[in-house]
Protein backbone atom coordinates (compact mmCIF):
# COMPACT_ATOMS: atom_id res chain seq x y z
CA UNK A 1 0.00 0.00 0.00
CA UNK A 2 1.29 3.35 -0.76
CA UNK A 3 2.19 6.02 2.41
CA UNK A 4 3.17 9.51 2.29
CA UNK A 5 6.03 10.95 3.42
CA UNK A 6 6.52 14.53 4.51
CA UNK A 7 9.72 15.92 3.05
CA UNK A 8 11.25 19.10 4.30
CA UNK A 9 13.52 20.73 1.36
CA UNK A 10 15.87 23.75 1.07
CA UNK A 11 15.00 26.07 -1.51
CA UNK A 12 18.23 27.53 -1.63
CA UNK A 13 20.45 24.40 -2.49
CA UNK A 14 18.22 21.46 -2.87
CA UNK A 15 19.20 19.31 -0.25
CA UNK A 16 16.56 17.12 1.62
CA UNK A 17 16.32 17.31 5.50
CA UNK A 18 14.49 14.53 7.80
CA UNK A 19 12.91 17.42 9.73
CA UNK A 20 12.73 21.00 9.61
CA UNK A 21 15.25 23.02 11.49
CA UNK A 22 16.31 26.65 11.03
CA UNK A 23 19.39 26.48 9.21
CA UNK A 24 20.53 23.81 5.96
CA UNK A 25 23.32 21.55 7.04
CA UNK A 26 24.18 21.24 3.70
CA UNK A 27 24.62 25.13 2.08
CA UNK A 28 24.39 26.78 5.64
CA UNK A 29 21.32 28.92 4.72
CA UNK A 30 19.42 30.15 7.01
CA UNK A 31 15.05 29.82 7.42
CA UNK A 32 15.18 27.98 3.20
CA UNK A 33 13.81 24.81 4.72
CA UNK A 34 10.41 24.21 4.23
CA UNK A 35 7.93 21.28 3.77
CA UNK A 36 7.43 20.19 0.40
CA UNK A 37 3.75 18.16 -0.30
CA UNK A 38 3.90 14.91 0.24
CA UNK A 39 5.01 12.60 -2.21
CA UNK A 40 3.50 9.05 -2.52
CA UNK A 41 6.02 6.59 -1.92
CA UNK A 42 5.31 3.09 -3.31
CA UNK A 43 6.49 -0.45 -1.83
CA UNK A 44 9.66 -2.33 -3.32
CA UNK A 45 8.82 -4.26 -6.25
CA UNK A 46 5.38 -2.24 -6.85
CA UNK A 47 5.83 -0.34 -10.47
CA UNK A 48 3.95 3.10 -10.49
CA UNK A 49 0.58 3.57 -12.50
CA UNK A 50 0.44 2.34 -16.04
CA UNK A 51 3.52 1.98 -18.30
CA UNK A 52 4.96 5.52 -19.94
CA UNK A 53 4.53 6.52 -23.22
CA UNK A 54 7.60 5.61 -25.53
CA UNK A 55 9.62 8.81 -26.72
CA UNK A 56 10.82 9.78 -30.17
CA UNK A 57 14.94 9.43 -30.27
CA UNK A 58 16.62 11.16 -32.82
CA UNK A 59 19.61 11.70 -34.32
CA UNK A 60 22.17 14.27 -33.17
CA UNK A 61 23.38 14.98 -36.45
CA UNK A 62 20.57 17.41 -38.18
CA UNK A 63 19.65 20.66 -39.62
CA UNK A 64 19.10 23.17 -36.61
CA UNK A 65 19.14 26.81 -37.49
CA UNK A 66 21.41 29.13 -35.01
CA UNK A 67 18.61 31.35 -33.22
CA UNK A 68 17.90 34.34 -34.92
CA UNK A 69 18.79 37.10 -32.68
CA UNK A 70 17.51 41.07 -32.21
CA UNK A 71 20.10 43.52 -31.47
CA UNK A 72 19.66 46.37 -29.17
CA UNK A 73 21.77 48.70 -31.17
CA UNK A 74 23.86 49.07 -27.83
CA UNK A 75 27.28 46.82 -29.45
CA UNK A 76 28.47 45.93 -25.82
CA UNK A 77 25.46 44.31 -24.59
CA UNK A 78 24.80 42.65 -28.04
CA UNK A 79 28.39 41.12 -27.18
CA UNK A 80 27.93 39.93 -23.93
CA UNK A 81 24.85 38.63 -25.00
CA UNK A 82 26.53 36.38 -27.86
CA UNK A 83 25.66 38.58 -30.82
CA UNK A 84 22.02 39.59 -29.50
CA UNK A 85 18.71 38.47 -27.59
CA UNK A 86 17.53 35.14 -28.53
CA UNK A 87 13.64 34.94 -28.93
CA UNK A 88 11.92 33.11 -26.06
CA UNK A 89 15.03 32.92 -23.68
CA UNK A 90 15.30 34.51 -20.15
CA UNK A 91 17.96 36.49 -18.81
CA UNK A 92 19.08 37.39 -15.54
CA UNK A 93 20.83 40.44 -15.17
CA UNK A 94 22.29 40.48 -11.18
CA UNK A 95 24.12 43.75 -9.48
CA UNK A 96 24.76 45.94 -6.66
CA UNK A 97 21.78 48.21 -6.10
CA UNK A 98 22.30 51.39 -7.67
CA UNK A 99 24.93 50.22 -10.17
CA UNK A 100 23.07 51.12 -13.28
CA UNK A 101 20.42 47.52 -14.15
CA UNK A 102 17.35 49.81 -14.31
CA UNK A 103 19.18 52.22 -16.62
CA UNK A 104 21.06 49.82 -18.67
CA UNK A 105 17.38 48.21 -19.34
CA UNK A 106 15.41 50.90 -20.32
CA UNK A 107 18.05 52.21 -22.26
CA UNK A 108 18.02 48.72 -24.38
CA UNK A 109 14.53 48.88 -24.62
CA UNK A 110 14.01 52.26 -25.90
CA UNK A 111 16.53 51.51 -28.71
CA UNK A 112 14.67 48.16 -29.20
CA UNK A 113 11.19 50.05 -29.27
CA UNK A 114 12.29 51.76 -32.53
CA UNK A 115 11.04 48.15 -34.38
CA UNK A 116 10.24 46.19 -31.57
CA UNK A 117 7.23 45.80 -28.96
CA UNK A 118 8.83 46.42 -25.75
CA UNK A 119 7.40 46.05 -22.26
CA UNK A 120 9.06 47.31 -18.99
CA UNK A 121 7.59 46.28 -15.64
CA UNK A 122 8.80 47.32 -12.45
CA UNK A 123 8.01 46.44 -9.30
CA UNK A 124 10.61 49.23 -7.68
CA UNK A 125 10.02 52.49 -9.19
CA UNK A 126 6.45 54.24 -9.55
CA UNK A 127 5.07 55.33 -12.99
CA UNK A 128 6.44 58.72 -12.56
CA UNK A 129 9.98 57.84 -11.70
CA UNK A 130 10.84 56.07 -14.62
CA UNK A 131 9.22 58.43 -17.07
CA UNK A 132 11.94 61.23 -15.02
CA UNK A 133 14.62 58.63 -15.35
CA UNK A 134 13.64 58.25 -19.44
CA UNK A 135 13.58 62.00 -19.97
CA UNK A 136 16.83 62.21 -18.33
CA UNK A 137 18.56 59.89 -20.61
CA UNK A 138 16.40 61.83 -23.83
CA UNK A 139 14.66 58.64 -24.42
CA UNK A 140 10.82 60.08 -23.19
CA UNK A 141 9.53 59.59 -26.42
CA UNK A 142 10.45 55.94 -27.07
CA UNK A 143 7.58 53.64 -27.47
CA UNK A 144 7.91 51.39 -24.61
CA UNK A 145 5.02 50.08 -22.70
CA UNK A 146 5.57 50.87 -19.20
CA UNK A 147 3.34 49.42 -16.05
CA UNK A 148 4.17 49.63 -12.38
CA UNK A 149 3.08 45.84 -11.13
CA UNK A 150 4.15 43.27 -8.51
CA UNK A 151 1.75 40.71 -9.57
CA UNK A 152 3.10 37.78 -11.46
CA UNK A 153 -0.61 36.52 -11.67
CA UNK A 154 -1.40 39.81 -13.55
CA UNK A 155 1.80 40.13 -15.27
CA UNK A 156 1.38 36.63 -17.15
CA UNK A 157 -2.48 37.13 -17.82
CA UNK A 158 -1.67 40.48 -19.62
CA UNK A 159 1.69 39.04 -21.45
CA UNK A 160 -0.54 36.36 -22.58
CA UNK A 161 -3.53 38.05 -24.33
CA UNK A 162 -3.35 39.89 -27.39
CA UNK A 163 -0.44 39.98 -29.55
CA UNK A 164 2.68 38.70 -27.55
CA UNK A 165 5.60 41.62 -27.10
CA UNK A 166 9.16 41.03 -28.17
CA UNK A 167 11.19 41.92 -24.96
CA UNK A 168 9.82 41.91 -21.63
CA UNK A 169 12.11 43.50 -18.45
CA UNK A 170 10.76 42.82 -14.95
CA UNK A 171 12.09 45.05 -12.46
CA UNK A 172 13.38 43.20 -10.00
CA UNK A 173 12.66 39.67 -9.53
CA UNK A 174 12.63 40.14 -5.82
CA UNK A 175 9.85 42.27 -5.77
CA UNK A 176 7.32 40.23 -7.86
CA UNK A 177 4.96 38.16 -6.06
CA UNK A 178 2.84 34.84 -6.66
CA UNK A 179 -0.07 33.83 -4.84
CA UNK A 180 0.73 30.25 -5.86
CA UNK A 181 3.34 30.35 -3.07
CA UNK A 182 2.63 31.60 0.48
CA UNK A 183 5.74 33.42 1.44
CA UNK A 184 6.81 36.72 1.51
CA UNK A 185 8.30 38.71 -1.57
CA UNK A 186 11.78 38.41 -1.90
CA UNK A 187 12.25 35.23 -0.10
CA UNK A 188 13.67 31.71 -2.49
CA UNK A 189 10.05 30.24 -3.05
CA UNK A 190 8.45 33.32 -4.04
CA UNK A 191 11.74 34.64 -6.32
CA UNK A 192 11.60 30.93 -7.67
CA UNK A 193 8.24 30.32 -8.03
CA UNK A 194 8.11 34.10 -9.73
CA UNK A 195 10.60 33.22 -12.12
CA UNK A 196 9.47 29.77 -13.04
CA UNK A 197 6.14 31.28 -13.78
CA UNK A 198 7.76 34.29 -16.30
CA UNK A 199 10.22 32.00 -18.07
CA UNK A 200 7.34 29.61 -18.70
CA UNK A 201 5.46 32.77 -20.25
CA UNK A 202 8.58 33.80 -22.35
CA UNK A 203 8.99 30.03 -23.60
CA UNK A 204 5.51 29.90 -25.05
CA UNK A 205 5.28 32.67 -26.18
CA UNK A 206 8.54 33.48 -27.46
CA UNK A 207 9.18 37.03 -26.40
CA UNK A 208 12.91 37.55 -24.80
CA UNK A 209 12.70 38.27 -20.78
CA UNK A 210 15.33 39.99 -19.05
CA UNK A 211 15.18 39.35 -15.17
CA UNK A 212 16.69 42.10 -12.91
CA UNK A 213 17.85 40.63 -9.76
CA UNK A 214 19.71 42.49 -6.54
CA UNK A 215 22.86 41.15 -5.11
CA UNK A 216 22.90 40.25 -1.39
CA UNK A 217 25.25 41.52 0.98
CA UNK A 218 27.66 38.64 0.36
CA UNK A 219 27.86 38.83 -3.16
CA UNK A 220 25.43 36.56 -4.79
CA UNK A 221 21.55 36.64 -6.10
CA UNK A 222 19.05 35.92 -4.06
CA UNK A 223 17.87 32.55 -4.28
CA UNK A 224 20.66 32.15 -6.47
CA UNK A 225 21.59 29.07 -7.79
CA UNK A 226 17.44 28.11 -8.16
CA UNK A 227 17.69 31.26 -10.42
CA UNK A 228 20.66 30.75 -12.50
CA UNK A 229 19.44 27.28 -13.24
CA UNK A 230 16.14 28.49 -14.94
CA UNK A 231 17.39 31.10 -17.25
CA UNK A 232 19.37 30.99 -20.55
CA UNK A 233 21.85 33.56 -19.66
CA UNK A 234 23.12 35.12 -16.67
CA UNK A 235 24.45 38.86 -16.58
CA UNK A 236 26.36 40.46 -13.53
CA UNK A 237 26.92 44.38 -13.79
CA UNK A 238 30.27 45.11 -11.77
CA UNK A 239 31.85 48.27 -11.03
CA UNK A 240 32.88 50.41 -8.50
CA UNK A 241 30.85 53.19 -7.35
CA UNK A 242 33.44 55.36 -6.85
CA UNK A 243 34.85 55.29 -10.57
CA UNK A 244 32.12 55.41 -13.27
CA UNK A 245 33.28 52.03 -15.29
CA UNK A 246 30.90 49.45 -15.13
CA UNK A 247 31.51 45.76 -16.54
CA UNK A 248 28.87 43.63 -17.60
CA UNK A 249 29.85 40.02 -17.81
CA UNK A 250 28.39 37.22 -19.21
CA UNK A 251 28.55 34.17 -16.32
CA UNK A 252 26.62 31.20 -17.92
CA UNK A 253 25.20 31.75 -21.57
CA UNK A 254 23.49 29.26 -23.25
CA UNK A 255 23.30 30.77 -26.66
CA UNK A 256 26.95 32.34 -26.06
CA UNK A 257 29.99 32.76 -25.17
CA UNK A 258 30.62 32.89 -21.27
CA UNK A 259 33.55 35.74 -19.69
CA UNK A 260 32.59 38.41 -22.45
CA UNK A 261 32.55 41.75 -20.92
CA UNK A 262 30.91 44.95 -22.08
CA UNK A 263 32.18 47.77 -20.90
CA UNK A 264 29.83 51.13 -19.91
CA UNK A 265 30.79 54.69 -18.30
CA UNK A 266 28.53 56.04 -16.26
CA UNK A 267 27.73 59.60 -17.08
CA UNK A 268 24.88 62.07 -16.36
CA UNK A 269 23.12 61.16 -19.56
CA UNK A 270 22.65 57.26 -18.65
CA UNK A 271 25.33 54.74 -19.57
CA UNK A 272 27.69 55.26 -22.04
CA UNK A 273 29.19 52.48 -24.06
CA UNK A 274 33.25 52.56 -24.25
CA UNK A 275 34.46 50.79 -27.22
CA UNK A 276 38.21 50.78 -26.49
CA UNK A 277 38.61 49.95 -22.61
CA UNK A 278 42.46 49.30 -22.83
CA UNK A 279 42.50 53.60 -23.50
CA UNK A 280 40.09 53.96 -20.41
CA UNK A 281 41.70 51.71 -17.91
CA UNK A 282 45.07 53.18 -18.66
CA UNK A 283 43.97 56.81 -18.85
CA UNK A 284 44.97 57.90 -15.56
CA UNK A 285 48.34 55.78 -15.61
CA UNK A 286 51.38 58.06 -14.55
CA UNK A 287 54.76 56.20 -16.26
CA UNK A 288 57.59 55.91 -14.13
CA UNK A 289 56.21 54.79 -11.01
CA UNK A 290 57.35 52.05 -8.92
CA UNK A 291 55.24 49.57 -8.44
CA UNK A 292 53.10 49.88 -11.39
CA UNK A 293 52.97 47.31 -14.39
CA UNK A 294 50.72 47.26 -17.76
CA UNK A 295 48.97 43.61 -18.02
CA UNK A 296 48.18 42.53 -21.56
CA UNK A 297 44.70 40.47 -20.81
CA UNK A 298 41.96 38.86 -22.33
CA UNK A 299 38.48 39.45 -21.77
CA UNK A 300 36.58 36.86 -23.39
CA UNK A 301 37.43 37.42 -27.17
CA UNK A 302 38.64 40.76 -26.39
CA UNK A 303 42.05 42.40 -25.67
CA UNK A 304 41.92 44.28 -22.50
CA UNK A 305 45.20 46.37 -21.19
CA UNK A 306 44.75 47.38 -17.12
CA UNK A 307 47.27 48.58 -14.86
CA UNK A 308 48.48 46.66 -11.70
CA UNK A 309 49.51 48.41 -8.46
CA UNK A 310 51.54 47.01 -5.89
CA UNK A 311 52.90 48.73 -2.91
CA UNK A 312 55.26 46.73 -0.48
CA UNK A 313 56.03 48.42 2.91
CA UNK A 314 57.61 47.66 6.46
CA UNK A 315 55.09 46.00 8.35
CA UNK A 316 55.01 46.91 12.13
CA UNK A 317 52.12 44.00 12.26
CA UNK A 318 53.26 40.22 13.78
CA UNK A 319 51.30 38.93 10.51
CA UNK A 320 52.30 41.38 8.03
CA UNK A 321 48.76 42.74 5.53
CA UNK A 322 47.95 41.38 2.21
CA UNK A 323 44.97 43.28 0.21
CA UNK A 324 44.14 42.63 -3.13
CA UNK A 325 41.41 44.42 -5.07
CA UNK A 326 40.41 43.03 -8.20
CA UNK A 327 42.65 40.14 -7.79
CA UNK A 328 42.48 36.40 -6.37
CA UNK A 329 44.55 36.76 -2.84
CA UNK A 330 45.70 32.74 -3.01
CA UNK A 331 46.76 33.49 -6.31
CA UNK A 332 49.19 36.66 -4.73
CA UNK A 333 50.52 34.81 -1.77
CA UNK A 334 51.46 31.70 -4.25
CA UNK A 335 53.43 34.40 -6.18
CA UNK A 336 54.95 35.82 -3.35
CA UNK A 337 56.07 32.51 -2.18
CA UNK A 338 57.53 31.72 -5.90
CA UNK A 339 59.91 34.89 -5.41
CA UNK A 340 60.65 34.14 -2.06
CA UNK A 341 61.79 30.31 -3.03
CA UNK A 342 63.04 30.79 -6.38
CA UNK A 343 64.33 34.39 -6.70
CA UNK A 344 65.51 34.92 -2.83
CA UNK A 345 62.96 37.86 -2.70
CA UNK A 346 61.14 37.60 1.04
CA UNK A 347 58.16 39.78 1.69
CA UNK A 348 57.73 38.56 4.74
CA UNK A 349 58.25 41.61 6.93
CA UNK A 350 56.26 44.00 4.33
CA UNK A 351 52.25 44.81 4.23
CA UNK A 352 51.28 44.27 0.55
CA UNK A 353 48.71 45.73 -1.38
CA UNK A 354 47.82 44.79 -5.23
CA UNK A 355 45.36 46.55 -7.14
CA UNK A 356 44.06 46.28 -10.84
CA UNK A 357 43.59 50.11 -11.52
CA UNK A 358 39.85 51.04 -12.78
CA UNK A 359 37.79 48.65 -11.14
CA UNK A 360 38.09 45.18 -13.40
CA UNK A 361 38.21 42.08 -11.90
CA UNK A 362 40.98 39.87 -13.46
CA UNK A 363 40.83 35.89 -13.55
CA UNK A 364 43.30 35.09 -15.75
CA UNK A 365 46.36 33.41 -14.60
CA UNK A 366 48.46 34.87 -17.06
CA UNK A 367 48.65 38.17 -14.90
CA UNK A 368 51.21 36.23 -12.71
CA UNK A 369 54.08 37.90 -14.79
CA UNK A 370 52.87 41.46 -14.41
CA UNK A 371 51.71 41.34 -10.69
CA UNK A 372 55.24 39.88 -9.75
CA UNK A 373 56.62 42.46 -12.07
CA UNK A 374 55.19 45.09 -9.99
CA UNK A 375 56.04 43.41 -6.58
CA UNK A 376 59.55 43.42 -7.51
CA UNK A 377 58.89 47.22 -9.19
CA UNK A 378 57.57 48.18 -5.74
CA UNK A 379 59.58 46.50 -3.41
CA UNK A 380 62.82 47.73 -5.33
CA UNK A 381 61.74 51.23 -6.36
CA UNK A 382 62.77 51.08 -9.67
CA UNK A 383 59.76 51.23 -12.42
CA UNK A 384 59.42 48.85 -14.99
CA UNK A 385 59.44 50.99 -18.31
CA UNK A 386 56.19 52.70 -18.66
CA UNK A 387 56.16 51.59 -22.51
CA UNK A 388 56.08 47.49 -21.89
CA UNK A 389 53.01 45.31 -21.14
CA UNK A 390 53.91 41.80 -19.30
CA UNK A 391 52.09 38.23 -19.61
CA UNK A 392 52.57 35.24 -18.21
CA UNK A 393 51.79 32.49 -16.18
CA UNK A 394 53.90 31.85 -13.40
CA UNK A 395 54.49 27.83 -12.07
CA UNK A 396 55.54 26.72 -8.31
CA UNK A 397 59.18 25.81 -9.80
CA UNK A 398 59.75 29.81 -10.62
CA UNK A 399 59.09 28.77 -14.53
CA UNK A 400 57.07 31.41 -16.67
CA UNK A 401 54.39 29.46 -18.66
CA UNK A 402 53.14 30.46 -22.26
CA UNK A 403 49.80 31.50 -22.15
CA UNK A 404 46.91 31.62 -25.00
CA UNK A 405 46.21 34.67 -27.42
CA UNK A 406 49.61 35.81 -27.59
CA UNK A 407 49.29 37.50 -30.91
CA UNK A 408 45.91 39.75 -29.85
CA UNK A 409 47.81 40.43 -26.86
CA UNK A 410 50.70 41.66 -28.38
CA UNK A 411 48.77 43.34 -31.35
CA UNK A 412 46.55 45.56 -28.66
CA UNK A 413 49.62 46.94 -26.87
CA UNK A 414 51.37 47.27 -30.23
CA UNK A 415 47.87 49.60 -31.00
CA UNK A 416 48.14 51.63 -27.65
CA UNK A 417 52.15 52.75 -28.62
CA UNK A 418 53.96 50.15 -26.17
CA UNK A 419 57.39 49.31 -27.12
CA UNK A 420 57.98 46.15 -25.97
CA UNK A 421 56.27 43.43 -24.37
CA UNK A 422 58.13 41.04 -21.58
CA UNK A 423 56.44 37.43 -22.80
CA UNK A 424 57.18 33.81 -21.94
CA UNK A 425 60.22 32.40 -23.62
CA UNK A 426 58.86 29.23 -24.83
CA UNK A 427 55.82 31.42 -26.76
CA UNK A 428 58.14 33.47 -28.46
CA UNK A 429 60.00 30.96 -29.59
CA UNK A 430 57.72 28.89 -30.52
CA UNK A 431 56.03 31.53 -32.52
CA UNK A 432 59.57 32.53 -34.20
CA UNK A 433 60.23 29.48 -35.42
CA UNK A 434 56.64 28.56 -36.67
CA UNK A 435 57.08 31.46 -39.16
CA UNK A 436 59.95 34.22 -38.91
CA UNK A 437 60.08 36.28 -42.22
CA UNK A 438 56.17 37.14 -42.02
CA UNK A 439 56.07 38.61 -38.76
CA UNK A 440 52.49 40.48 -38.31
CA UNK A 441 53.03 44.43 -39.41
CA UNK A 442 51.31 45.73 -36.65
CA UNK A 443 53.41 44.25 -33.47
CA UNK A 444 57.15 44.84 -35.81
CA UNK A 445 57.94 48.14 -33.21
CA UNK A 446 57.26 46.04 -30.20
CA UNK A 447 60.71 44.33 -28.74
CA UNK A 448 60.34 40.89 -27.05
CA UNK A 449 61.63 40.24 -23.81
CA UNK A 450 61.52 36.62 -23.70
CA UNK A 451 61.31 34.95 -19.56
CA UNK A 452 62.07 31.81 -18.95
CA UNK A 453 62.24 32.05 -15.66
CA UNK A 454 60.92 34.57 -12.78
CA UNK A 455 64.83 35.18 -12.05
CA UNK A 456 64.81 37.02 -15.60
CA UNK A 457 62.11 39.55 -13.70
CA UNK A 458 63.97 39.92 -11.03
CA UNK A 459 67.21 40.62 -12.70
CA UNK A 460 65.82 43.58 -14.45
CA UNK A 461 65.99 45.72 -10.95
CA UNK A 462 69.38 46.38 -10.50
CA UNK A 463 67.65 47.42 -6.77
CA UNK A 464 66.41 43.83 -6.38
CA UNK A 465 70.16 42.35 -4.79
CA UNK A 466 69.62 45.00 -2.02
CA UNK A 467 65.92 43.98 -1.37
CA UNK A 468 67.35 40.39 -1.25
CA UNK A 469 70.20 41.20 1.20
CA UNK A 470 68.25 43.33 3.37
CA UNK A 471 65.34 40.52 3.71
CA UNK A 472 67.16 37.30 3.48
CA UNK A 473 66.89 35.33 6.42
CA UNK A 474 69.48 36.03 9.70
CA UNK A 475 69.83 39.19 8.23
CA UNK A 476 67.30 42.71 8.52
CA UNK A 477 65.22 41.82 11.95
P1 LIG B 1 19.97 52.43 -11.44
O1 LIG B 1 19.85 52.08 -12.88
O2 LIG B 1 18.74 52.92 -10.77
O3 LIG B 1 20.58 51.23 -10.62
P2 LIG B 1 19.94 49.80 -10.24
O4 LIG B 1 18.73 49.61 -11.06
O5 LIG B 1 21.06 48.83 -10.56
O6 LIG B 1 19.67 49.83 -8.79
O7 LIG B 1 21.16 53.47 -11.34
C1 LIG B 1 21.12 54.42 -10.39
C2 LIG B 1 22.43 55.15 -10.27
O8 LIG B 1 22.94 55.61 -11.49
C3 LIG B 1 22.17 56.32 -9.39
O9 LIG B 1 23.13 56.33 -8.35
C4 LIG B 1 22.30 57.49 -10.29
C5 LIG B 1 23.12 57.01 -11.43
N1 LIG B 1 22.72 57.61 -12.71
C6 LIG B 1 23.60 58.46 -13.35
O10 LIG B 1 24.68 58.75 -12.86
N2 LIG B 1 23.23 58.98 -14.57
C7 LIG B 1 22.04 58.71 -15.13
O11 LIG B 1 21.74 59.22 -16.23
C8 LIG B 1 21.14 57.84 -14.45
C9 LIG B 1 19.80 57.51 -15.04
C10 LIG B 1 21.52 57.29 -13.26
MG1 LIG C 1 16.80 49.58 -10.33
Amino acid sequence: MAKSVKSFVCQSCGAAAPRWAGKCESCGEWNTIVEEAPREVLPKGVSGGKGGRKIEFVALKGQTAPPPRRTTNIGELDRVCGGGLVAGSAILVGGDPGIGKSTLLLQATAQLAANATCVYITGEESIDQVRLRAARLGMATAAVQLAAATNVRDIVASLEAGRPPDVVVIDSIQTMYSDAADSAPGTVTQVRTCAHELIRAAKKRGFTLFLVGHVTKEGTLAGPRVLEHMVDTVLYFEGDRGHQFRILRAVKNRFGPTDEIGVFEMTDAGLNQVLNPSALFLAERRGNVSGSCVFAGIEGTRPVLVEIQALVAPSSLGTPRRAVVGWDLGRLNMIMAVLDARAGLAFGGHDIYLNVAGGLRIQEPAADLAVAAALVSAATGEPVPADAVVFGEIGLSGEVRAVTQRDLRLKEAAKLGFRQAWVPRSAAKASQKKDPSTKDSSTKDLVLKEMGHVQDVVSRFSGAGNFQASTSRGGGH
